[in-house]
């Protein structure tokens, strides 16, 4: 990111965007603790983080348009010489208005006393409850102080607006440098995938290869993964969300890996599916075919103006066919849609936007419609069969059969670019790469 101008801009055009007698009120994270004394390591508010680039703890943004002294306040940790000798510097207020581009910088214990002042003249308030209790609490307190002071002739927001509407588009349409981010958090990821695929062997246990991602994310500068990572061999690839990662992995099985790195801030989110040994097997390939012909067809028809939903009908219908060949379904291709009958096997939507936030934020509908996708949106492709089990009605050398293939798509005008296209796909490339 270059500096403190592009959080700057961004400043700006929410500030178009509201009335001049608005005010928006952002707070960071709160610190959420581990154990004990711990904290977990910790992660600014993406909302915050994206118009500030301030990643200290206990941070609240304050715009307030049409203000003599500027928009722009940020209520920040103040300098502590002792403190700082534990934890590692702050900016303090000198540094908040100096490479932060604060207007103005108060001291995070001035805010219960200083925002009643701010709210006064103001017409609506738009903010993000919910993130933070304490801060909930504060601007709750402070509204409440000011309905008190009418009498005196002051007029105080009528409105409390939550800030997402507005936000969430700006953060939906991503700019160069974040494209540049995401671009980096996907190769990162790509990266580990291929790492943890060549160092896959039959008889380790699923965190080994956990601990392979981590190292690539590491060593490459993403301190920390997107999400937990999910490594999950034979049953456990039929888990959507398995993140135990603790169970041998069985010669014969199938290893799906659903990792992504976060690289400043920014998500990358991939999903992978390889069969322990090396070589897939006759069912394996069947249902992982079906599901990659499912993931292409809808890559192939990502661009600008492509309604959100065109993407999941893709799938729902290739996977449905798929799933007809192999024998798992029976009947007719459109009935069966109609009847939803691919839900034992497909349980998830095909995608979703990505960004700061692995789901990230932004209206997938707008007035009951889906929206068309836009040059800049990012996404995840992410098709997939699960034949559980549980599903006694199929026959059992189906059974713990788990495919998931994932990737991170811009849209851009005239198509798009598969962020994550890094890590080999097709039957053939993955024995290649694991022989
Ligand atoms: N890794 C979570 C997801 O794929 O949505
Ligand atoms: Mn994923
Ligand atoms: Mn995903």
């Amino acid at each position: 990111m270059n500096g403190h101008k592009e959080f700057q801009k961004r400043r700006t055009a929410l500030l178009k965007k509201i009335h001049p007698q608005a005010l928006v009120i952002i707070p960071t994270a709160p610190i959420a603790m581990r154990n004990g004394e711990y904290e977990y390591p910790f992660r600014p508010n993406s909302d915050f983080y994206y118009l500030t680039g301030f990643e200290e703890p206990e941070a609240i943004a304050v715009l307030a348009p049409k203000r003599a002294e500027g928009a722009f306040i940020l209520f920040n940790r103040p300098r502590h010489r002792e403190k700082e000798i534990w934890e590692g510097p702050r900016a303090g207020q000198a540094g908040a208005r100096k490479l932060y581009g604060a207007n103005q910088a108060f001291s995070i214990e001035e805010f219960a006393e200083k925002l009643p002042n701010l709210l006064i003249g103001r017409k609506e308030i738009y903010c993000l409850l919910g993130i933070n209790p304490r801060f909930d609490e504060i601007l709750f307190a402070a509204a409440n102080k000011v309905r008190g002071r009418i009498r005196n002739g002051l007029s105080y927001p009528g409105a409390l607006i939550d800030i997402g509407d507005l936000l969430h588009e700006m953060r939906l349409i991503k700019s160069t440098s974040e494209i540049k981010t995401m671009r980096k958090a996907a190769e990162i990821a790509a990266a580990a995938h291929v790492r943890a695929m060549k160092a896959c062997k039959p008889g380790i246990p699923e965190y080994q290869l956990e601990a392979e991602l981590l190292y690539e994310f590491q060593r490459n500068g993403a301190r920390y993964p997107a999400y937990t990572s999910i490594v999950g061999s034979g049953a456990n690839s039929c888990i959507l969300h398995y993140n135990a990662n603790n169970q041998i992995i069985r010669n014969g099985s199938l290893v799906l890996i659903d990792a992504g790195a976060e690289y400043h801030y920014y998500a990358s989110d991939i999903t992978r599916t390889f069969p322990a040994n090396g070589k897939f097997s006759p069912e394996q390939r069947a249902v992982y075919n079906v599901v990659l012909e499912a993931q292409l067809a809808v890559i192939k028809i990502i661009k600008a103006g492509l309604p959100w939903e065109k993407m999941h009908e893709t799938a729902l219908r290739v996977l449905t066919k798929g799933l007809v060949g192999l024998g798992l379904l029976r009947g007719n291709v459109n009935e069966l849609l109609a009847k939803q009958a691919y839900l034992p096997f497909y349980m998830h939507r095909t995608g979703h936007w990505l960004g700061l936030d692995v789901h990230d934020v932004g209206h997938y509908a707008i007035q009951g419609k889906w929206r068309k996708l836009q040059a800049g949106m990012v996404l995840t492709v992410e098709p997939g069969i699960y034949i559980s089990s549980e599903l006694k009605n199929v026959p059992a050398r189906w059974h713990n059969i788990g495919v998931r293939i994932e990737d991170d798509v811009l849209v851009t005008s005239k198509g798009c670019e598969v962020l994550s296209r890094k890590v080999p796909k097709t039957v053939a490339e993955i024995e290649a790469l694991m022989a």
